[in-house]
């Protein structure tokens, strides 16, 4: 049987890439001794994609990640913001895409000392333009999602380490970013911490939430939709997890089991 190609191309409701990295490269001037951290690395994260990285010590991924971000210049390639090219921008240009467009969780949670968990989880969102009344229930929902209610009104300093930390990501999320940024959130977390962490974590990306997470431990990545692995700054892996024990309802409790 003869087989017409179709004359018109068929149309792929493809949407474009949240972030999207073209050769990028980052080479710190060493005190003259140049030390490449990230070495061409081409990398597309799709809107609501959730995805690790994961690599030894050293390979880059801080680097990658807050390049991704505008926390940190690169010295070759492109970076894409939402269809937008935003490693040509200002300083200045690029602490407002910050401010409205990434939401970022480091390791050690860098909370403003002299603010109320409430107001620091609130600021991110007024400083990206919403009203009072809307921030104020984004703090409200993402505190009591991560068992935070009653410290409202209490100081960062008044926190155990693990409540800090979950304040911080509460407060990544608070500006409702295209994509969130974790570099190792749960780096220094106990296993109970790590799980608050993580459930928020699978709930936002339920809801759609785009994130790019640097972990070096395989638990925490069996989480994302897919693993990206960096050795010497280049990718030398990158695929999809399969998830033989996810249930229909996608339970996130079934995929990382932290055992306690
Ligand atoms: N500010 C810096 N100045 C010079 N070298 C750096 C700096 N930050 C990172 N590096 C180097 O870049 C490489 C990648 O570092 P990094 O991105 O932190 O890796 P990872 O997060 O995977 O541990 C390492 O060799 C590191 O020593
Ligand atoms: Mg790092």
């Amino acid at each position: 049987m003869k087989r017409t190609a179709p004359t018109t191309p068929i149309k792929l409701a493809k949407k474009e890439p949240v972030i999207r990295t073209v050769n990028l490269s980052k080479i710190y001037p060493n005190r003259g001794v140049p030390v490449p951290a990230v070495r061409g690395v081409d990398l597309e994260v799709g809107d609501g994609e959730f995805v690790a990285i994961m690599g030894p010590s050293g390979s880059g991924k801080s680097t990658l990640v807050h390049m991704m971000g505008g926390l940190d210049t690169s010295t070759g390639g492109e970076i894409w913001l939402d269809g937008r090219r935003v490693d040509t921008l200002s300083e200045s240009r690029r602490a407002v895409l910050r401010r409205e467009k990434i939401g970022f969780v480091f390791q050690f949670f860098n909370l403003v000392a002299n603010m109320t968990v409430a107001d620091n989880v609130e600021l991110p969102a007024l400083l990206s333009g919403v009203s009072p009344k809307e921030a104020r229930s984004r703090r409200e929902y993402l505190l009591a999602e991560l068992g935070l209610a009653e410290r409202a009104d209490a100081s960062p300093a008044m926190l155990s380490g693990g409540e800090q930390q979950r304040v911080a990501l509460a407060r990544a999320l608070s500006n409702r970013p295209s994509v969130l940024l974790a570099d190792e959130p749960t780096g220094n977390l106990d296993s109970r911490n790590t799980r608050d962490v993580l459930r928020l974590l699978g709930e936002v990306h339920k809801e759609g939430q785009t994130i790019v997470m640097v972990t070096h431990e395989a638990r925490v990545a069996s989480l994302a939709d897919r693993v990206v692995c960096l050795v010497d700054g280049q990718i030398v892996d990158d695929g999809a997890i399969s998830r033989p024990r996810r249930r229909p309802d996608g339970a996130v409790g079934d995929v990382v089991d932290l055992g306690g």
